[in-house]
């Protein structure tokens, strides 16, 4: 059975740690498992779609999702090579994966006309690219290639929300975008560099503040969500070579914060360990 089991069963047996630090870690049973056996007394189970699902975070969001039983449409830009995904796919009646590149209007109407009327109970943006460091540094700044930071990063989660904004209204559901810690000015330290990338998460938070203003009082809730470091592919390409949380322990920690957001929050960045992100 997958990795996210062992986690659960790890922490079931580790007993000086505090519960909820055990809970936001390992996924134990709690608000998540909670909500979703809410909705399936109301009649079926809750959907999820999940953007750049075939790898790092969003492959393990597609993942839990799946073993907690909900419809998952997990989408990707080569659905031909996502072979992680499609082995999901292949033990998992509840998850499809179906094509999206993120830049692409075409693949998003596409995505909005297959889905008319469907509810989203949860859109999970979380495609995102760091781009090439050396692009990106003082002196050496390419500006084709901020664009093309700010139309995977910024453009496209606004673009995807615009577009199925009627899907997840019919839910009462939620809209999520992926933030980062290096998008906060406060915590903006000596690190160097990763202009496009910074600068795209502080621009995207600024999005989700704007759209939560507007799809509140349509019931929606619109969070900003931070994985902390983890160890995926864009974490390696940063240069960071501390310590990092599996994509599981850091899902573990989001689907709670996740679950357990409401209307009212006031729509700030949290991390992954539940500390709000200073701007
Ligand atoms: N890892 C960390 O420490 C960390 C920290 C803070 C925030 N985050 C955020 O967490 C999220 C997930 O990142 P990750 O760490 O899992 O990175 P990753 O392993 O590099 O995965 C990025 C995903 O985005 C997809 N993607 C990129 N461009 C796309 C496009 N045009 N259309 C559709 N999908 C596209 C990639 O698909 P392809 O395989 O097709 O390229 C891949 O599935 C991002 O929003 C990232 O900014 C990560």
């Amino acid at each position: 059975m997958k990795r996210l089991r062992r986690l659960t069963a790890r922490a079931r047996s580790a007993a000086p740690l505090p519960v909820m630090a055990l809970a936001l870690l390992c996924g134990l049973p709690g608000a998540a498992a909670a909500e979703q056996e809410a909705q399936a007394a109301e009649g079926g189970s809750p959907t999820v779609l999940i953007t750049g699902s075939n790898r790092g975070i969003g492959l393990a969001f597609a993942e839990w999702y799946a073993e907690q039983g909900w419809n998952v449409v997990a989408t990707c830009r080569r659905p031909e090579q996502a072979d992680d995904l499609n082995a999901l796919a292949a033990e998992h009646a509840n998850l499809s994966v179906e094509l999206l590149d993120v830049t692409r209007e075409d693949h998003i109407r596409d995505l909005a006309d297959r889905h008319a009327g469907q509810p989203i109970d949860l859109l999970i943006n979380n495609a995102a690219v760091l781009g090439p460091l050396p692009e990106q540094s003082l002196g050496g700044l390419d500006y084709d290639r901020f664009e093309q930071t700010m139309a995977v990063n910024v453009y496209a989660p606004l673009r995807l929300s615009e577009a199925l904004a009627e899907n997840v209204v019919a839910a009462g559901g939620k809209i999520v975008a992926i933030t980062s810690g290096v998008a906060s000015l406060t915590l903006m330290s000596r690190m160097r560099g990763m202009y496009f990338y910074r600068m795209s998460k502080s621009a995207l938070n600024m999005g989700w503040r704007a759209l939560r203003t507007d799809l509140k009082p349509r019931g929606v809730a619109v969070l900003l969500v931070s994985p902390g470091q983890v160890d995926t592919a864009l974490l390696r390409e940063s240069g960071y070579t501390g310590e990092a949380l599996t994509t599981e322990e850091s899902v573990a920690g989001m689907v709670e914060i996740i679950a357990d957001a409401t209307l009212d929050d006031p729509g700030l960045p949290i991390n992954v360990d539940g500390r709000v992100l200073p701007w």
